[in-house]
């Protein structure tokens, strides 16, 4: 399946499609589809998207800059619930780790401690390196993860 799976840019067809993803995939606490038409304008460059061969969108990834202009974030990552477990988040990552811009060593993200998500940022080569209990609010603790590129890379 993953090669048959395409990464590329979102585009403003894409962002209906995003927003049912978002909604289903982050119940009562996703991010608006306004918010996504702005990031289209913010940081097309971080704003992938995973097709299939007939052109559906299984995933996103969503990166913006930072003031650090050596650190970008992975403000999202989301994969269709039916698509899970195929290699669909791991090449979304990987794609954007391989087209950081020159001058980019350093990509962060949070993550519930008890996600799954935890592991698949290990394996690809973030590491932890902080945690806030309240970083959403209340209940809400989150990991801060790191990945460093490397400088053959
Ligand atoms: C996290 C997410 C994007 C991973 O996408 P994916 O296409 O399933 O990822 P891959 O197939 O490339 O990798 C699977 C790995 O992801 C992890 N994983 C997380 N959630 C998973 C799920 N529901 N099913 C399978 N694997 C999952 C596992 O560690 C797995 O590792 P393994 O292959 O070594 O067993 C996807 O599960 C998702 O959209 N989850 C809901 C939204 C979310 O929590 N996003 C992250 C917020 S920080």
């Amino acid at each position: 399946m993953n090669d048959l799976i395409q990464i590329s840019l979102a585009d403003r067809q894409a962002l209906n499609a995003i927003d049912t993803l978002e909604r289903n995939c982050f119940p009562g606490h996703c991010y608006p589809d306004f918010f996504f038409r702005q990031a289209l304008d913010c940081w097309p460059n971080g704003f992938l998207v995973a097709k299939d061969e007939e052109n559906n969108i299984l995933g996103y990834l969503l990166a913006s800059s930072s003031d650090d202009p050596s650190v970008v974030w992975i403000l999202s990552i989301a994969v269709a619930d039916s698509a899970r477990g195929k290699g669909v988040g791991t090449k979304l990552i990987s794609q954007f780790l391989t087209t950081l811009p020159q001058g980019v060593n350093q990509v962060n993200l949070t993550v519930a401690p008890d996600n799954p998500a935890k592991a698949l940022y290990s394996r690809i080569g973030f590491v932890e390196i902080g945690f806030e209990s309240d970083y959403f609010g209340d209940n809400e603790p989150r990991l801060l993860m790191s990945y460093h590129k490397s400088s053959d890379s």
